[in-house]
């Protein structure tokens, strides 16, 4: 049930990535004249900061369900995101045991150095003639130029490699893996659970399924490495142990959790110094600043547009009622621009002092991989602009910006250079 408040827009698809990815104009308008809209029968879009980070920190009220899928989902197939108590909590406590900030800050020298090299192989793909990427003109006196796709080269890689690392998962097997989480991401499954192929992860990707259950399978042994899937699968959760279902989901959302958002972050990134060159050559000049853009393009171009949370029991919001069992859509993308709380909320900024941003999330969901995101964006980041000077690398002539065909996602399909530089 919805108060005066809230205006119906029944133009807004948000099944629709070129509805989700054009807000910022409605979004606006949304947190000046109707703060909690009606989006569909029933559910809401919520724009304003103070009323998304009110649902986030209350879980009592607002529960997660079945997440985005329009499907009732069995528990064992339920990701984190889609849990709530009494699952979500013994699970997340294990699922975090792997974040701790000491097992992540010692993945620093990994980052550090494979974006040196993904970069350094952007490069040298120009000086081995016939490997050069999207095509490549050659060389021409003394100067290499080579036309690269650096989503698929870099920022798809860079995030997965550390994840990899951090986990103790196989790094060869990168490619197939990021592969797989494209397909995935980009089928019917995040939204149904299911795609012609079939029901759940492992009737829809059979043989992503079967490499996920090998990974568990193989920590089953007394001589395993003591890491997160062991942790998991020696794990109780309401006194019986996991399911091998709920493993390869759980082990599922670790590793495709971390590579599209961390992808479309850095894809965002990457834009914006391609075509900022005075932002590009600040962050050349003053490296101690890319933790300040990496924390401003989260706010800006958050890689997850919005959560989703269902009514557990009739409320109110910005004077809107609400009945259990509506849904809510938290508009992340929408809260990070609410000139209530942002100064100048258009413009980015390196001097805002502490994130108040809400990529990712916030209170019982919030994200478990967040420092791990931050720090293979720091890490990436530094290694660019200190590998690239402006200019060396431009986006190609008539290159024309088109978003990740996934409604709740945010980040550049492909971005496709010229790379300059002496050979
Ligand atoms: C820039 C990169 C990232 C962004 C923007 C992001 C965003 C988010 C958001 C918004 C949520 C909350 C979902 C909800 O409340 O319904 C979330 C949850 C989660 N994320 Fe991330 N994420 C990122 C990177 C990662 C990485 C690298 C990993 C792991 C390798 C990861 C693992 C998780 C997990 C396990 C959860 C579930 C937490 C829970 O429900 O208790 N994320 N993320």
């Amino acid at each position: 049930m919805s108060g005066p408040s809230c205006e119906g827009d029944d133009d807004f698809d948000l099944f629709d990535h070129r509805h989700t990815q054009a807000l910022n104009e409605t979004a606006r308008r949304w947190r000046r004249e109707s703060p909690v809209t009606r989006i569909a029968p029933d559910t809401h879009y919520v724009a304003r900061w103070h009323d998304c980070w009110a649902i986030l920190r209350d879980a009592e009220t607002f529960a997660n369900g079945n997440g985005f899928k329009a499907v009732e989902l069995p528990d064992d197939e339920r990701m984190l995101i889609e849990m709530d108590p009494p699952l979500h909590p013994p699970l997340r406590r294990v699922v975090r045991t792997a974040f701790a900030r000491k097992a992540v800050e010692a993945e620093r020298p990994f980052a550090r150095a494979s974006a040196a090299r993904l970069l350094d192989e952007l490069t040298a793909r120009g000086r081995s003639e016939g490997e050069c990427g999207i095509g490549g003109d050659g060389d021409d006196a003394g100067e290499v130029e080579v036309e690269v796709e650096l989503v698929e080269a870099f920022t798809d890689r860079i995030a997965n490699l550390v994840n990899f690392h951090l986990m103790g998962f196989p790094i060869e097997d990168t490619p197939r893996i990021v592969g797989w989480a494209r397909e995935i991401l980009h089928s019917d499954w995040p939204a149904l659970n299911r795609t012609e192929k079939g029901e759940g992860i492992a009737g829809a990707f059979p043989e992503f399924a079967r490499y996920v259950d090998a990974l568990v399978d193989s920590r089953r042994g007394a001589d395993s490495p003591e890491d997160l899937i062991a942790r998991l699968v020696r794990s109780e959760v309401l006194g019986r142990p996991l399911s091998q279902t709920l493993l390869r989901t759980l082990v599922s959302q670790i590793i495709l959790g971390g590579i599209s958002t961390s992808t479309n972050l850095l894809g965002s990134m990457l834009h914006r110094l391609l075509t900022t060159p005075a932002l590009h050559a600040r962050l050349r000049a003053e490296p101690a600043l890319v933790p300040a853009a990496v924390e401003e393009s989260l706010r800006l171009d958050p890689p997850v547009l919005f959560v989703r949370r269902v009514c557990r029991r009739d409320a109110e919001l910005a004077g809107t009622k609400l009945a259990s069992g509506e849904k809510l859509v938290v508009g992340i993308a929408s809260a990070n621009r609410d000139e209530r709380v942002f100064d100048d909320a258009d413009a980015f900024r390196l001097d805002r002092g502490l994130p108040r941003h809400i990529a990712f999330a916030g209170g019982a969901h919030l994200c478990s991989g967040a420092a791990l995101a931050r720090l293979v964006a720091c890490e990436a980041i530094s290694a660019f602009v200190e590998r690239f000077d402006v200019g060396e690398l431009e986006l190609v002539p008539g290159f024309v910006y088109e978003g990740v065909p996934v409604f709740l996602e945010h980040g550049p399909k492909r971005l496709d250079v010229r790379v300059r530089g002496a050979d």
